[in-house]
């Protein structure tokens, strides 16, 4: 069946095709200025139509956040993938089954402990495993600070085994998603470079090799103007982008590709309040830039056609029902459909097992995402 806006079942996650495109091609164009490759994070929507617009142009690598997604994609034409999260050494025997199927999967460590039991799993099937060590820049999730010791211990833990592979060095500027600005991000950003590099120079000051350099978040590659020493960058929310980044200053609100519609269920004038059938099972519950104090509640409502609807606010989710606060409530009757800029597009698309594609207000195609964090391991084996 097809769809329109006025018709596609609410709530609907709803890509915007022309600003994906104008997204991807800016980035691929910005790394090419840049000197890098470009390894685009999927994980923003998961979808291969998606990943094949923000690949092109480029060699065509990814970064996944989970083995499925990784599983995924190399079964779908990307055979250079980087699972960009330390792997918990207990699926060291599910990341050699993905890596069997694969060109090339990269695994990410930083401890002594996972790099033991990749090397064991990768010597009991006779396979080699590449691994990249992640670097502390500055957001403190994960990782070690290039001057720490550790970093060039781990190096040579590595690169001493025999079916280990060295491929180098993996930082992430999380901390920009707490900026205000672009100076302030451009800040991170140099940081994120800076220490990067540094990691590098340690390990191969030890005689180490570091054919990578990796870095990247959307904040700080949609506004980086230096990548000197960096090989790689792996920014992904930036396909859709989402009133978070539009608030810290990453992009405009007519960037944004992803929105939910949905449809008013209650109109309530005596309490100043409207119920729509999107909750927190089709928005998250992020509560968006609140250092920057924006767009309060659960994201920026919007006419269908797209413009804001000033004095009004989603205040409460819960599970299947949105309440909205405002004025003039009563303009509004059941039935009627909205439009939400989400505050997190990553977490909105993992919700919805379709998203509908829009071009000049039509739905012109459905694309699905990979779900889970495991395998189909009857796929083609190669
Ligand atoms: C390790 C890593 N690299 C790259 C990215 C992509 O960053 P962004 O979501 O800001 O595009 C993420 C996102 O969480 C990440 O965790």
């Amino acid at each position: 069946m097809t769809h329109h806006l006025r018709t596609v079942p609410t709530p609907a996650a709803v890509i915007d095709l022309e600003r994906l495109k104008q997204n991807t091609r800016k980035m691929a164009a910005r790394a090419h200025r840049l000197g890098v490759q470009l390894r685009p994070h999927v994980k923003t929507h998961k979808c291969v139509e998606a990943a094949q617009l923000q690949a092109e142009g480029h060699f065509g690598g990814l970064a996944v956040s989970t083995l499925a997604e990784a599983d995924f994609f190399g079964q779908r034409g990307f055979d250079d993938i980087t699972f960009a999260v330390p792997l918990a050494p207990g699926r060291a025997p599910l990341a050699a089954q993905v890596a069997a199927r694969l060109r090339q999967l990269n695994l990410v460590v930083d401890h002594p402990t996972a790099v033991d039991a990749i090397g064991e799993e990768a010597r009991r099937r006779g396979q080699t495993l590449s691994l990249l060590i992640k670097v502390d820049c500055g957001y403190h999730r994960a990782g070690l600070l290039p001057d720490d010791p550790n970093l060039v211990r781990l190096a040579q833990q590595i690169h001493s085994h025999t079916h280990l592979n060295l491929l180098g060095v993996l930082a992430h500027g999380g901390h920009s998603y707490e900026c205000v600005g672009v100076q302030a991000i451009r800040v991170v950003a140099e940081q994120e470079r800076n220490m990067a590099v540094n990691a590098a120079a340690h390990l191969r000051n030890a005689n180490l090799p570091c054919p990578t350099v990796s870095v990247g978040s959307t904040p700080t590659m949609a506004v980086v103007e230096d990548l000197t020493g960096i090989t790689e960058i792996r920014p992904g929310n930036y396909a859709l982008f989402d009133h978070f980044q539009a608030d810290i200053g990453s992009c405009t609100p007519e960037d944004i590709a992803l929105s939910v519609i949905s449809e008013v269920i209650g109109v309530y004038p005596e309490r100043s309040t409207l119920l729509l059938d999107a909750g927190a099972l089709a928005l998250s519950k992020d509560p968006g830039a609140t250092h920057v104090g924006k767009t309060p509640g659960f994201g920026r409502l919007c006419t269908l056609d797209g413009h804001p609807l000033e004095g009004l606010t989603l205040t409460d989710l819960s599970q299947e029902h949105g309440k909205v606060k405002g004025s003039d409530v009563s303009r509004f009757t059941i039935g009627d459909r909205l439009r939400i800029l989400p505050h997190h597009s990553c977490l909105v698309t993992a919700l919805h097992e379709t998203l509908y594609v829009e071009q000049e207000g039509a739905i012109v195609d459905t694309w699905q995402p990979v779900r889970g964090w495991s395998i189909d391991d009857k796929a083609p084996k190669r």
